[in-house]
């Protein structure tokens, strides 16, 4: 039987989504009990995380398994290309990490968000990919440049459990500011699975911050598939205005990916976007959403954060019980 990974959110249909939503909603109401007993799930961190590490353990001890973490720290530098001539500084190729790995684990968990060359090269997601092909047991995206998958799967729950259905709700996904370097996964996550659900969809970011082109389009196609619609957007009063949820996240300059300084002098000029009080006084009493970690009062301030209509919280919270639903249908 072949294995099934969840690299993308691209991958799933809408039937599938509402399934995956669905399962975790019960599993959140009711726990399933020890199903994944005696099984383990492998994560490989080469990047700091809280929300995935954390929330991932705690879904595989709800279903009584269990987790094994590693770090960068604890890996031979890898190499990702097929048919390399490994005479540099990568000691293993992820071909024998991977295939070995499978053989210990039932399942793999892989966060893999570095910059390590142009947006061309990065946005191919090498070392994920490379995992998932030659792995045979499935493996799971836990954010890369590209795409955080479970990210939007929890923020999809998050709006579902508020606004019931998502279908002609209006979502304004909002770049703002932030002294680093961001990847692009949660923004391209979020707005595929907010297209696919129908939703009407306001993308705002400033000239220069324009999403991957290919992952627009084919949101722009889901949305309209199911009956809602995307707009891009370079102002960010105009586009804050009647948003029924308001999902504030940095992510990088596609452009200058190879070149973080040029970004970070971009971005002195562009203090002004960020989420505060009146901003959200402009909107239709919406929804706060950001996936977290957030540069308080940089990105957002403190009042909008702690806010009566911030959710940011039930997004990490929902992250236990999404990864619950995903892992009960990969490894059950
Ligand atoms: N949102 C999220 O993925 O958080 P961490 O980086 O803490 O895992």
């Amino acid at each position: 039987m072949s294995k099934r990974d969840f690299l993308s959110t691209a991958d799933l249909t809408r039937h599938e989504l509402d399934d995956l939503l669905d399962l975790a909603a019960r599993a959140k109401g009711k726990r399933p009990g020890q199903v994944l007993a005696g099984k383990t799930l492998g994560l490989l961190f080469f990047q700091p995380s809280l929300r995935t590490r954390v929330s991932f353990e705690v879904a595989m001890v709800q279903l009584g398994g269990h987790c094994i973490n590693l770090s960068s720290d604890d890996l031979y530098e890898l190499e990702p290309q097929d048919q390399a001539i490994m005479d540099g500084r990568a000691e293993e190729h992820v071909k024998d990490a991977a295939r070995t790995l499978s053989r210990y684990v039932d399942a793999l968990g892989i966060r893999s968000a570095a910059r390590v060359g142009t947006w061309e090269r990065d946005r191919q997601e090498l070392l994920l990919r490379s995992y998932a092909k030659y792995s045979s047991v499935p493996v799971i995206n836990l954010e890369t440049n590209f795409e955080h998958p479970c990210q939007a799967l929890a923020d999809a729950l998050t709006m579902r459990e508020n606004l019931v259905s998502l279908k002609g709700r209006r979502l304004t996904l909002l770049w703002c500011n932030h002294p680093e370097p961001k990847s692009l996964g949660p923004t391209h996550s979020i707005l595929q699975v907010a297209a696919r659900m129908g939703m009407q969809i306001t993308l705002a970011h400033p000239l220069g911050f324009e999403v991957d082109a290919e992952v627009l389009e084919r949101s722009r196609g889901l949305a309209q598939d199911a009956g809602g619609s995307l707009l891009v957007q370079n102002d960010m009063q105009a586009a804050a205005r009647g948003a029924e949820v308001l999902y504030a996240r940095s992510w990088g300059c596609t452009k200058y990916w190879d070149d973080t300084e040029r970004e970070a002098m971009v971005k002195r000029s562009l203090q002004g976007w960020r989420v505060d009080e009146q901003l959200m006084a402009s909107t239709d009493n919406a929804l706060l959403m950001h996936p977290l970690p957030v540069r308080r009062n940089v990105a957002a301030t403190d009042a909008v954060l702690d806010g009566p209509r911030s959710v940011i919280y039930d997004q990490a919270a929902n992250r236990t019980h999404v990864q619950k639903a995903l892992l009960m249908q990969l490894l059950q």
